[in-house]
């Protein structure tokens, strides 16, 4: 049997055999034995910036992630949204103006500028949002949903306007048909709603 002792030239094997098998027993050399090191530190310095802190993420992830906050954060407010405070929204004239201006750029093709749905004698494919009979909602918190979700038979034409404008224009858009009514008038639902049983 060979000794432990170390000796460049001739590998060291351990005392113990098993079936007549004996182990080498040399040590890694350092610059071997530091890179392992390295890659453990490495590791739990790395974990811990992507995983935790979002470093080094690839753009998609960190917008994704980005993203999912913002539609958390969104729907908790959804939740909030009440027909009062979509009335109050329709007497700030900042949100009513930004829901115009979206108004003019969106709608009008369909609904008409003055919301008659009619243009020059000719009727347009929309129908009016400035009487008092609604087809799809009599409280503001039903349009909302036609607005953002579009009619519930698409074959009518009424396209989901939340995925292209996203929800704050929704609101504003909304906000801005409401100023042309008032709080508490009576909305009859059209003989052919769906809301109608
Ligand atoms: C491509 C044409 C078109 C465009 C553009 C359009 N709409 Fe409509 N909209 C319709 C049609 C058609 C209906 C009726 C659907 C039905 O009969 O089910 C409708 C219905 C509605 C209703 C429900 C009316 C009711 O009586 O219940 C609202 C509110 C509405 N639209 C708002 C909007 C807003 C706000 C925009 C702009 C962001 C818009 N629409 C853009 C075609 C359009």
């Amino acid at each position: 049997m060979k000794s432990n002792a170390p000796n460049d030239s001739e590998p060291v094997l351990r005392d113990h055999a098993y079936d007549g098998i004996q182990e080498y027993d040399q040590k890694l050399p350092n610059w071997w034995l530091f890179t392992w090191y390295i890659t453990m530190v490495w590791f739990v310095i790395a974990w811990v910036a992507y995983y935790q802190f979002g470093m080094g993420m690839a753009d998609e992830a960190a917008i994704d992630t980005a993203m999912a906050k913002i539609a958390e954060h969104q729907k908790r407010e959804l939740e909030q949204i009440n027909d009062d405070k979509l009335w109050d929204m329709s007497k700030d004239p900042k949100i009513v103006a930004a829901g115009a201006a979206t108004y003019s750029a969106t709608c009008i093709a369909c609904h008409a500028p003055d919301m008659s749905a009619k243009l020059a004698g000719a009727k347009l494919p929309g129908l009016a949002l400035n009487d008092k009979e609604w087809k799809h909602g009599n409280s503001p918190v039903q349009l909302l949903t036609i607005i953002r979700k579009g009619a519930p038979d698409v074959t009518k034409g009424m396209p989901p306007w939340e995925p292209q404008l996203g929800i704050n224009r929704v609101v504003e858009v909304l906000a801005f048909i409401l100023s042309k009514h008032e709080k508490g008038e009576a909305f009859t639902l059209a003989p052919d709603s769906p809301l109608k049983k």
